[in-house]
């Protein structure tokens, strides 16, 4: 989408704004979401799933309440999360055991957290239009996610492995 192209630049800049002087995650986290909600058009979800316990626990997000938990290897969250790949789902009513959590998401795109080889998360964003996400932005929602990685201190989250 060329929208990516077009903010990407200006995302990333606001990004490193609000993270500066921050490592809090979950401060970090919630002003991620919030950015990326208020500048990607055409998303009606999006945030963060963190690796609490063993499973994905949601974090910080934008959008109607969601399930609260998802384990490695479930829906498309857990997939990019078990793979440790980004996974962009063109239909997610053609992606088997994808978790309808805002019967309003028709794609998906997720990108899995990862800091020195540990996997912190994911980051998912949810949009009504089927094939709203490809590369640019999945290269964009990259980059941000490496962003946050960078800016905060993981141990003060209680995320496996920290
Ligand atoms: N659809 C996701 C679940 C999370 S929500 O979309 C917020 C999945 O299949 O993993």
């Amino acid at each position: 989408m060329q929208v990516a192209k077009e903010i990407g630049g200006d995302l990333l800049q606001m990004a490193a704004g609000v993270f500066a002087g921050e490592r809090d995650p979950w401060a970090n986290a919630a002003n991620a979401a919030a950015l990326l909600f208020e500048t990607l058009p055409d998303l009606n979800w999006v945030g963060f799933y963190f690796l609490r316990g063993g499973e994905l626990v949601v974090g910080p997000f934008q959008g109607r309440a969601a399930c609260v938990r998802i384990p490695l290897g479930a829906g498309v969250c857990g997939a990019a999360a078990k793979r440790r790949e980004t996974v962009i789902i063109r239909d997610v009513h053609e992606f088997p055991g994808h978790i309808p959590c805002d019967a309003a998401s028709n794609s998906e795109l997720v990108i899995p957290l990862l800091a020195a080889g540990r996997l912190i998360g994911v980051l998912d964003l949810d949009s009504p239009t089927i094939g709203r996400s490809g590369r640019p932005d999945a290269t964009l929602a990259e980059a941000l996610a490496a962003k946050l990685v960078a800016a905060c201190d993981w141990q003060l989250a209680g995320i496996d492995g920290f």
